[in-house]
């Protein structure tokens, strides 16, 4: 067993989207290739209202899934085929967007802090036109693993060990870890994700090492961290409370054409998304 070492660190680009929410933009469009089968990750974090409380109104999406992971606060969503949810702290809502929804991701609290990520996974050719289905999961919903030395690891998508986590997707075999190094422990944490696998980590909180058979890198909050697609396990050790998620995935090795919100093979399939969705099809 060998540990992944660093490619590259990235530190996102801040951007607003919807109706002027704040965030910042950590896999962003050059990085899709890199990154397949991921598209995109948005970190938000405000205590001011002004940076969230307009939200995501009305807009469609097709062919990928869209993750929320709700650290603080609450979000609600709705939409066109009747569907409504409220998402609250630690939970987690995967939208399986595929031939299309139109729906409303807007936060219901007017103060307070509002922190979470938005990730958004493609899906292979053959499922982009699939019906539209969600999964929603409160925190206590989420698998958690508590290691002896206090780690504590939300298991979202895949597996750690041997805790199985809240989603499993057979194309793109996602893992979505959340990882509370909050005790203060120094011990090594050892993931399995195998190199065939793109991953990268984020961290949110405090200060992680990645550690390597050559040294260690130091992972700074606010840092994204590309790993090379070697070794077969990811080490990641605690420098100052440490809070941060890993994320990996299969790659499709298949064309992306995107416009916004739609995303599909050509650019053939992306203009009549957006004809579809002008006539009122989705
Ligand atoms: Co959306």
């Amino acid at each position: 067993m060998t540990y992944r070492t660093l490619e590259r660190k990235i530190k996102g680009q801040k951007t607003s989207d919807g109706d002027g929410v704040k965030l910042t933009r950590l896999l962003t469009h050059d990085l899709q290739k890199r990154l397949d089968p991921f598209l995109m990750l948005d970190a938000f974090g405000s205590d001011e209202s002004k940076d969230y409380v307009g939200g995501f109104p009305d807009h469609p999406h097709r062919g990928f899934e869209t993750i929320t992971y709700m650290l603080e606060g609450r979000m609600r969503h709705k939409d066109n085929a009747g569907h409504e949810g409220l998402l609250c702290s630690g939970g987690v809502q995967w939208m399986t967007a595929g031939k299309g929804v139109i729906h409303s991701e807007m936060p219901e609290q007017e103060n307070g802090r509002m922190e979470g990520f938005q990730l958004w996974l493609n899906l292979p050719a053959s499922e982009k036109m699939c019906a539209p289905s969600y999964q929603e999961f409160d925190a206590q919903d989420i698998p958690v693993h508590q290691t002896s030395n206090g780690i504590v690891v939300k298991v979202i998508a895949g597996h750690f060990l041997n805790t199985v986590g809240a989603v499993q997707r057979k194309a793109t075999s996602p893992i979505y870890l959340d990882l509370h190094f909050t005790t203060g422990s120094k011990d090594l944490l050892v993931l399995d994700v195998p190199g065939v696998l793109n991953a990268f980590i984020y961290v949110y909180e405090g200060c992680l090492t990645l550690e390597s058979d050559e040294g260690q890198e130091t992972l700074n909050q606010g840092e994204m961290a590309i790993l090379k697609n070697n070794g077969d396990q990811v080490g990641l050790r605690n420098s100052s409370m440490a809070k941060a998620i890993v994320i990996a995935g299969q790659p499709l090795g298949e064309p992306i054409a995107q416009y916004g919100p739609f995303v599909m093979n050509t650019q053939q399939e992306v203009m009549q998304a957006v004809r579809d969705f002008q006539q009122g099809l989705f």
